[in-house]
């Protein structure tokens, strides 16, 4: 059977993970999709870099639009980051009629209406499960696995980094800086950790997913942002002694037709759920009217986790390709959006 194939941009961790798991699950992935998936251009920042997986180095290209172009190619996995030269490769990807798999929150969050749009008149897909929440499926969850119901809330822990920070202040009574720079030098908050601690990426998390759930148009600047850089550990020990934990959690309501959507430290009383969640963890809290209250939970980032996502779009796409569908995201627009803020 004739194989599909695939470009992947970028080859970092995530990357690394995604060419992992379709060389290592391959014969289970050819299965369900009926043809093999073969990985056959990746671009890189470096060709000569010494890489922990094998790839065949005839494979490699510095050039993004050499793999965009690339006639053969079929399905692009982007990786890479990044925001505004990484909406032109896909703006152009979908023009050439090509399927798109990201995990580009930043991306999505920002230029996601554009992206689908233009994935809907060029009728193909593009599939983000990765951008939120790494290895839980929540956003095939809130846009399959709920249809038929009308979510009012969705609360997330989707900072696998701040959650660490607060976990270690509650647990251990560390200071925010003592952890912050623990947590650096393990490699889970960025060199500059701004987006995590001021709660930038938690806050594209919830505009997706507030999207998806509410069926509106969320974005990013609908949604009303506090970083945990202020919360002192004595805040922490004081709401532990009341029965809280501290959480930077992400609420989106839906009262009537008004949206609300925030991210800011919150204290958790320790009977809930949500504050069980603990060190690089995530969770999703989702309420709807008809199924009750729901809880996701598992790894939201790193290499395996994240590439499961990835794959799972991946597989999901070509299954599309191969009935002649697309789906899920590109079907129709979404509602405008009435925020609960706009009456005050
Ligand atoms: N910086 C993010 C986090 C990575 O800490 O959760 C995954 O999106």
């Amino acid at each position: 059977m004739k194989p599909v194939k695939v470009g992947l941009l970028g080859l970092g961790t995530v990357g690394t993970g995604v060419v992992r798991i379709v060389e290592g699950h391959q014969e289970d992935l050819s299965s369900q999709v009926g043809s093999p998936i073969i990985i056959e251009k990746i671009a890189v920042k470096n060709t000569d870099k010494d890489r922990s997986v094998a790839v065949d180095s005839s494979k490699l290209t510095t050039d993004p639009w050499e793999v965009i172009r690339d006639p053969e190619i079929d399905v692009i996995v982007e990786v890479m980051g990044g925001i505004e030269q990484t909406k032109a490769y896909m703006l152009e990807a979908l023009e050439l009629g090509k399927h798109i798999v990201t995990a580009n929150k930043d991306l999505m969050a920002l230029h996601g209406a554009e992206i689908l749009a233009k994935a809907h008149e060029k009728q193909c897909d593009v599939f983000y499960e990765a951008s939120v929440a790494g290895g839980i499926p929540i956003i095939r969850t809130l846009i399959e696995g709920f249809s038929s119901d009308r979510i009012t809330k969705i609360m997330g822990i989707v900072n696998g980094t701040t959650n660490y920070i607060l976990t270690k202040m509650s647990q251990e009574g560390a200071s925010y800086e003592d952890v912050l720079a623990e947590a650096q030098a393990l490699g889970y908050a960025e060199a500059d950790p701004t987006s995590d601690v001021e709660g930038l990426d938690a806050a594209r998390k919830m505009a997706i997913m507030g999207t998806l759930g509410f069926r509106t148009n969320v974005e990013l600047q609908d949604v009303t942002v506090k970083g945990i850089s202020q919360v002192s550990k004595e805040d922490i020990q004081y709401a532990k002694r009341l029965g809280y934990e501290m959480k930077l959690l992400g609420i989106a309501d839906r009262e009537q037709d008004q949206v609300s959507i925030s991210v800011q430290p919150t204290m958790v009383r320790t009977s809930h759920p949500m504050a069980a969640v603990n060190g690089v963890f995530n969770a999703v809290y989702v309420y709807g009217e008809a199924v009750g209250e729901t809880m996701f939970y598992g790894p939201g980032a790193g290499e395996m986790p994240t590439a499961t996502s990835i794959v799972a779009d991946l597989v999901a796409v070509i299954k599309n390709l191969k009935l002649g569908v697309n789906g899920l995201q590109t079907i129709a627009p979404y509602k405008e959006k009435k925020l609960k803020s706009d009456d005050q």
